[in-house]
């Protein structure tokens, strides 16, 4: 069976080449003896995010691809779908706010050259991760911030919209009366920053990655997800990782580059992603509200994630299907 199975590759790139005109499945092929496998993962696409949320994001960068989009278009019109829903509270449209009621969004976006694009405390702005693709296509520059990003965000077309939905208004005022203290809260809801990373047909990766940063933050704080590097890293040659939790110590540790470069020393996607969160532990001062997840997605099609705490979930989607698996931690609580 296992030899057998070796022999049949399922693939959307050897269904094009055999010209079957399988537009959006997968053909199964049937290697000649002899023949050596291609160096091309066995199943291709693959699409993996962070938490539930990402169940839907997958779904939109899936169908992207079906309708011949590449990893980039499908790395960010996934992610468009965490922005656009009100019920995710810490991404986009319905983020809380900062601590002066102000929804401040930062994301970015990274492509198989090593292109990428971000910005950073941008206001009324339903897409970010698209502003942060213009930043990359059609400026020198890798970010933009504040008002300048949102200057440059209007000059491209984008409209502005009131991001600030009732249900976050009313936790805001909730969280003014009880105090106004800001404390970092693990595992908010099952909802943070939407990480996502695609291999597509043509084992190109890309990832792209959004939020509204931490609840309640200070005005001006930026976290680390429009921080190439730190929030999303993709290195064509070998793999891509990205992060959600709290910013500060991923920035800290530069933890998506980190678990890019583990898997260039020969580390599997989830062994690296665990030796990061081991780096953050001991390397920055972790608290007990404090979670950090990371998932990573390698060339060959492999994923992995690991997190701080119980509780991270992350969403993989493939020609197999469509899965929510949680995330092994290094705490058990
Ligand atoms: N990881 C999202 C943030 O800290 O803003």
């Amino acid at each position: 069976m296992a030899n057998r199975r070796s022999f049949i590759i399922h693939s959307f790139i050897g269904a094009l080449a055999a010209g079957l005109g399988c537009r959006y499945g997968y053909a199964t092929h049937v290697l000649a003896p002899g023949m050596s496998l291609p160096a091309l993962p066995a199943e291709l696409p693959v699409i993996i995010s962070t938490w539930n949320h990402g169940l839907a994001a997958n779904e939109a960068a899936w169908q992207s691809l079906l309708h011949g989009g590449k990893a980039l278009d499908a790395a960010e019109q996934g992610v468009m779908v965490s922005e656009a829903d009100p019920e995710v509270n810490s991404v986009g449209y319905g983020g809380l706010p900062d601590a002066s009621g102000k929804v401040t969004l930062d994301a970015c976006i990274m492509d198989s050259k090593g292109n990428a694009g971000s910005v950073a405390c941008l206001e009324n702005i339903l897409h970010p991760v698209s502003v942060a693709r213009k930043v990359m296509e059609n400026t020198p520059h890798v970010m933009l911030t504040g008002a300048g990003a949102l200057q440059f965000a209007l000059d491209q077309g984008f409209e502005q919209t009131d991001l600030l939905t009732d249900a976050a208004r009313k936790a805001w005022e909730n969280w003014k009366a009880s105090g106004a203290r800001y404390a970092p809260q693990a595992n908010w809801e099952n909802h943070d920053t939407i990480g996502l990373l695609v291999l597509d047909t043509e084992a190109s990766l890309a990832g792209a990655c959004t939020t509204s940063g931490m609840a309640f933050k200070h005005p001006g704080r930026v976290g680390d997800s429009p921080v190439i590097g730190a929030g999303l890293f993709v290195d064509n040659a070998v793999g891509a990782a990205t992060a959600t939790g709290e910013g500060e110590v991923v920035l800290k540790t530069l933890g998506s580059f980190l678990v890019v470069e583990l898997m260039r020393q020969g580390h599997s996607p989830a062994k690296a992603c665990e030796e990061a969160v081991r780096r953050l532990a001991t390397a920055t001062s972790v608290h007990k509200q404090m979670q950090v997840g990371y998932i990573a997605l390698s060339k060959t099609g492999e994923t992995g994630a690991f997190a701080l705490r119980p509780g991270f979930q992350c969403a993989v989607r493939s020609a197999k299907g469509s899965v929510l698996l949680d995330v092994p931690s290094l705490f058990q609580d």
